[in-house]
């Protein structure tokens, strides 16, 4: 079992997108997966389908208040069953009224760890959207998870807010999570025909490439990847012949070789 927080505190740089088609794209290879929307604006649950998040009941934070509380939960309390076969966590406002909460409760940072620990039996594969903030919530998916993914946008050197993002993993690791270990950079909505796109992933690469694994695999934009959101489904179900369906794939067997390449090789090559 494996759990994945997709994080980046800057917003609009694909973690949601990429929380979706990796997932369907791991479920698709076989993988029972468990998508967790830990962002407030509810974006992955609406992307999944569910367009009215408010009304749902239970989500991420009620189970987290439950947590909190010491109140025992069931494994399958508010879990969705999306139509390509990976379950969803879902998140609606609640969320962010919790993550203020959050700051005075007793082991704040560890509640969605304790809250995986009750669920993850059932799935190969975690994948934790997160919001774009270093805050509170994502503090909590870096201290559950064993691996983060960065999605970077290629038309934007990241620069400062990756060092940051980079410190506070390097902090998450020394105090509350030994485990974690960054799984790579993902570059993202890559323009084929702009040098500017290509300058930046370039730059990205020499940049982090030595410490940091960059994915190979990069996204491009497309128009389709962004209609995707509406319609509730992956781009593997909504557009499987785009090219940023064959990318999502491409990156999926990425991450799975990655994966494997660890487990077997403690000297493995691919940071
Ligand atoms: N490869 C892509 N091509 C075109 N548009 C994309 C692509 N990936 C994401 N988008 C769009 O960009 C916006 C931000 O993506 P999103 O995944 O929500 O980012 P984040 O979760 O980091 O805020 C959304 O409108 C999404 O539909
Ligand atoms: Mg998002």
């Amino acid at each position: 079992m494996q759990t994945i927080a997709i994080v980046n505190q800057k917003g609009g740089v694909g973690k949601s997108t990429t929380a979706v088609n990796l997932g369907a794209g791991l479920t698709r290879q076989g993988k029972k997966v468990l998508l967790i929307d830990a962002d407030g604006q509810a974006n992955l649950t609406e992307m999944l389908g569910w367009q009215q998040p408010d009304e749902l009941s239970p989500t991420l934070a009620t189970l987290l208040e439950q947590i909190i509380a010491d109140r025992p939960i069931s494994p399958q309390d508010g879990i969705l069953h999306h139509k390509e076969g990976m379950d969803l966590m879902p998140a609606n406002i609640e969320l962010s009224g919790l993550e203020v909460s959050l700051v005075n409760t007793m082991s704040r940072e560890t509640v969605l760890r304790t809250y995986l620990s009750e669920v993850k039996r059932s799935y190969d594969y975690i994948l934790i959207d997160c919001s774009p903030s270093l805050g509170m919530l994502t503090l909590n998916a870096l201290t559950a998870a064993d691996k983060v993914i960065i999605p970077v946008q290629s038309h934007y050197l990241p620069v400062k807010g990756l060092e940051q993002l980079l410190k506070t993993v390097s902090k998450v690791q020394r105090q509350l999570n030994g485990n974690l270990q960054i799984s790579g950079i993902l570059i993202t909505m890559v323009e084929g025909r702009t040098n500017f796109s290509k300058d930046i992933s370039q730059l990205v690469r020499q940049a982090y490439g030595r410490d940091i694994h960059v994915f190979e695999t990069e996204i491009p934009r497309g128009i389709k990847a962004a209609e995707m959101s509406a319609e509730g489904a992956s781009i593997f179900a909504f557009e499987p012949r785009s090219a940023v369906a064959s990318a999502y794939e491409q990156f999926t067997k990425e991450v799975l070789q990655h994966e494997k390449c660890r487990e077997k090789h403690s000297d493995c090559q691919l940071r």
